[in-house]
C-alpha cells in the first residue's frame, strides 16, 4: 500500500496527482451514473474525503453493498474534483474492506438527537458533533498545559483516593475493600480500622488541599485531573465524574487570583479560535449561531468584578421573579448567576466576597467578620465555571473556623502544619473543564462534552 495519511492532512496539504492511502469509516455511499461515491471520515476533521470508484475495480460489487459505518482503506490517486463541494477527491484503485455493518447499525441516519446518541455513547464518536467536541476537548487540554507551562507553573498530581472531603459537602464516593455483605462491626458501627487504608476514604472532590501544600514549596502549581462528586443533581451542568483544573499560587491574594483566571479564560478562547477553526465553524453553524463572534468578543473583553453584596442588591432590583429567593446570606442559584451574566453585565463577571457561612472552611476571612475572600466566575448560559478563593493563611483563624464548622483539626493536622511553618498568603481556583467546553462550543449538556458521562443511574459504558 502507498503511504497512509489522515484525511485532515490530505485536505490541507495534498495536491492532485499524489498517490496515497486513507483509512476510515464510510459516512455515506451513493451510486450515480454507474460511478460510486463514498464520503470517508477518519475523525481527524469534520470534512470527509470524497472517494470515487469506477466499476472496473475487482471487488466493485462488494464495495457497492457496503453501508455507512463500514471501515475501509482506500488506495488511489488524488485528482482535482470536477464537482462543486470539494477541491480534491480520491480516485480509488483498490479498496480493502475491514469491517462491514448490518441493517442494525444504529447510526444510519444523518441526523440523530443528542438524547439518542447518549444512549449509544460507545458509537457516538463517529458522529460529526462528537468528533468536533472531542477534538476540541483534546486541543483545550493541551492549551491548559501550555498556558501554565509558559508561566512557570509546576504540574502536580494530587491523589484520587483521599481521606479528606475538601469542600465539606459530604459528596464523597466511598472507596473500600470491606465486604458490604458482612462488614466488620465495632459498637454497632462499621470498623474502618480493618479497611484497606485503616480509615474511611473516598474519591477526591478537589485536589486543592494537597495542591496548597505543593504551592507552599513550589510557588505556582496546577492540577488537572478527574474529580468526583456524589451529588444527586440531575442537571445539564453536573456530572458525578468531571475534570477540574486547579492552579494554586503562593504570595498571591484574591485580586491576583481573579487576574490569573481572566488571563487563563481569554487565552483558551484565543487558542480554540486559532487551533480549532474548522470545528468552531461547525459549532457556529450547527450548535450556536454567532458562537465565533461571542468567543472572539470574550477574548477581548474585560471581565467585570462585583461584590456579592452588590450582586444581591442588583438581583433584588431586577424586574423578574426568580424561582429561588434572593437574599443576603443565601447562595446564588444558576438562574441568578445567569441573570447576572446575561442581563445585568452582558458577559462574564467575577462575584467576590461571599458570606462566610455558605463557603468552605479554608477561605480567608475578611475584616468585616461576615464575608470571605471567595470568587466565582459566572458566564452567560452556563453560570459558574470557576470557583476559587484566597486561602486562610492565619493558623488561629483557620483553627477557629474549623472548630465553628465542626471540621476535625486532628484529621487535617497536616494541612494546619502548612500554616504553622512558613505560612504565606496564597490563592487558587478550580475550573470545571466540561463547563469550559460547554461555554466554548455552545453545547448545552455536560453529558455531551465528556466521552462517557457519569451521572446518577448511568455508568454503563
Ligand atoms: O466551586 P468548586 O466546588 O471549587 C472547588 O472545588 C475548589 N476546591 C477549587 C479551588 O479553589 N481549587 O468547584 C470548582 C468548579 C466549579 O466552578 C464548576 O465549574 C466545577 O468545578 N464543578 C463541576 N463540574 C461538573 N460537575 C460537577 N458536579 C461539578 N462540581 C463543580
Ligand atoms: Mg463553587
Amino acid at each position: 500500500m502507498s503511504t497512509s495519511f489522515r484525511i485532515a492532512a490530505v485536505l490541507k496539504t495534498a495536491k492532485g496527482g499524489n498517490a496515497l492511502t486513507v483509512k476510515g469509516w464510510i459516512r455515506s455511499i451513493r451510486t450515480s451514473k454507474g460511478i460510486t461515491f463514498i464520503s470517508l471520515n477518519d475523525g481527524s476533521c469534520v470534512t470527509g474525503l470524497q472517494v470515487v470508484i469506477e466499476p472496473g475495480m475487482p471487488n466493485y460489487d462488494d464495495v457497492c453493498r457496503l453501508g455507512s459505518g463500514s471501515a475501509i482503506a482506500v488506495e488511489g490517486v488524488l485528482v482535482d474534483s470536477p464537482a462543486a463541494g470539494q477541491a480534491i477527491e480520491l480516485k480509488a484503485d483498490t479498496i480493502t474492506i475491514y469491517g462491514t455493518v448490518d441493517e442494525n447499525y444504529p447510526l444510519q441516519k444523518k441526523h440523530h438527537s443528542f438524547e439518542f446518541l447518549r444512549s449509544i455513547a460507545h458509537l457516538r464518536p463517529r458522529a460529526n458533533t462528537f468528533g468536533a467536541v472531542f477534538r476540541t476537548r483534546s486541543a483545550l487540554s493541551f492549551a491548559i498545559h501550555r498556558f501554565f507551562r509558559e508561566r512557570g507553573f509546576v504540574y502536580v498530581h494530587t491523589p484520587i483516593i483521599t481521606a479528606n472531603d475538601c469542600e465539606g459537602a459530604g459528596e464523597l464516593f466511598k472507596v473500600t475493600t470491606i465486604d458490604s455483605a458482612s462488614p466488620p462491626m465495632l459498637n454497632g458501627k462499621i470498623d474502618y480500622s480493618n479497611d484497606f487504608f485503616g480509615q474511611p476514604t473516598g474519591l477526591t472532590v478537589s485536589g486543592q488541599l494537597e495542591g496548597e501544600l505543593l504551592a507552599m514549596g513550589l510557588s505556582s502549581i496546577y492540577t488537572f485531573g478527574p474529580t468526583f462528586r456524589a451529588e444527586n443533581s440531575n442537571t445539564s451542568r453536573h456530572a458525578a465524574e468531571f475534570w477540574m483544573v486547579e492552579p494554586e499560587i503562593a504570595f498571591a491574594d484574591l485580586a491576583d487570583d481573579a487576574d490569573l483566571a481572566e488571563d487563563f479564560i481569554k487565552y483558551l478562547c484565543r487558542f480554540v479560535l486559532e487551533e480549532c477553526a474548522e470545528d468552531m465553524a461547525f459549532f457556529d453553524k450547527q450548535i450556536e449561531t454567532g458562537l465565533i463572534q461571542r468567543v472572539t468578543a470574550l477574548a477581548q473583553s474585560d471581565f467585570v468584578r462585583m461584590d456579592y453584596t452588590e450582586a444581591i442588591e442588583r438581583l433584588t432590583q431586577a424586574p423578574v421573579t426568580f424561582k429561588y429567593p434572593v437574599e443576603w446570606g443565601l447562595d446564588l442559584q444558576t438562574e441568578h448567576e445567569r441573570y447576572l451574566a446575561e442581563q445585568i453585565v452582558g458577559g462574564p463577571l467575577f462575584v467576590l466576597n461571599y458570606p462566610k457561612d455558605i463557603k468552605s472552611f479554608y477561605m480567608r476571612q475578611n475584616d468585616d467578620g461576615r464575608t470571605v475572600a471567595a470568587m466565582d466566575l459566572l458566564v452567560p448560559k452556563v453560570g459558574e465555571i470557576i470557583g476559587g478563593s484566597q486561602r486562610e493563611e492565619r493558623l488561629d483563624r483557620l483553627e477557629q473556623r474549623m472548630n465553628q464548622m465542626g471540621i476535625s483539626t486532628g484529621a487535617l493536622s497536616w494541612y494546619l502544619d502548612s500554616r504553622r511553618w512558613g505560612s504565606c498568603p496564597h490563592a487558587g481556583f478550580g475550573l470545571g473543564f466540561e463547563r469550559l467546553i460547554m461555554y466554548l462550543t455552545g453545547m448545552e449538556n455536560i453529558r455531551d462534552v465528556i466521552p462517557f458521562p457519569r451521572t446518577p443511574g448511568h455508568a454503563e459504558f
